[in-house]
């Protein structure tokens, strides 16, 4: 299984922290933001990773990381989307690159306290000989789901996931992290752009749920994005508190 690390979109949310640089280059307590997400890859195994950039300053993704020595790595794979199309289609373009193998996704702006390896195993685990693997997401419970993809569950299956509800049915955050078989290149073309003109990774999400191919976790430990004022302030503060992606 490959890995991908979405680092691209304006960050207007946190203007003018991001008026001249990227958002995953900015400080989480000691770390630029974007150690944290490769982190998590590394830490479950997952070494063979690329990294979209875009927008503003995305040429010091290179001079921060080079080749991922800091995370024991050997090579790191770079490419560049133009503009903010939303996360589905910062996905698409590793089509080519993922040649066919399964991907685990990490958000550049999510951070967690553990690891990912259980889930990470069980979705190795559910794939079958001919690489058919359907998808798996992890959900975490939130005071504020309005924020977030928003899961329904119907017994031990997620029945529909509504992308940032008014008027939220559970309290059950989808995060940041998501594993697809090769298949989801194929769905992001069948995508249409959403309201803020974005291809949005919830309507992937619901194309494998109406597959029958969908299977969630709730993830251990705390989760937090880093993609406001609030949420990065308060990653800073769980980082400085206890640390994050703690493999024990
Ligand atoms: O944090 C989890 C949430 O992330 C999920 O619950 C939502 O379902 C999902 O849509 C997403 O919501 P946000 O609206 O918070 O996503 P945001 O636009 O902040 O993008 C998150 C990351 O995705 C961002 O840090 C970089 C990457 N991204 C985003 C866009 C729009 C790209 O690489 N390219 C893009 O065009």
């Amino acid at each position: 299984m490959k890995g991908v690390i979405l680092a691209g979109g304006l960050g207007t949310r946190l203007f003018p922290l991001t008026k001249i640089t990227n958002k995953h280059l900015l400080p989480v307590y000691d770390r630029p933001m974007i150690y944290y997400p490769i982190q998590t890859l590394v830490n479950a195994g997952v070494t063979d990773i690329m990294i979209v950039t875009g927008g503003r300053k995305s040429g010091d993704f290179l001079s921060l990381l080079g080749n991922g020595s800091d995370f024991g790595l050997k090579h790191i794979n770079y490419t560049y989307q133009q503009g903010e199309g939303g996360i589905a289609e910062a996905l698409g373009l590793c089509e080519h690159w993922a040649a066919g193998e399964s991907v685990c996704v990490v958000l550049g702006d999510n951070l967690i306290e553990r690891n990912i390896n259980k889930a990470v195993a069980d979705f190795r685990a559910q794939t079958d000989s001919s690489g058919k693997g359907g998808a798996k997401i992890l959900l975490k419970q939130v005071h504020d789901p309005e924020r977030f993809g928003v899961a329904e569950l119907d017994g031990d299956n997620v029945a529909r996931i509504v992308e940032k509800p008014k008027q939220p049915k559970s309290d059950l955050a989808v995060i940041g992290i998501y594993m697809y078989d090769a298949r989801v290149f194929e769905v992001i073309k069948t995508l249409e752009p959403s309201e803020r003109g974005e291809l949005e990774i919830t309507d992937v999400n619901n194309w494998y749920i109406q597959d029958a191919s969908m299977t969630y976790e709730v993830l251990e430990g705390w989760w937090t994005d880093a993609g406001t004022f609030d949420s990065l302030l308060r990653a800073s503060e769980l980082v400085a508190k206890g640390g994050a992606n703690r493999v024990d």
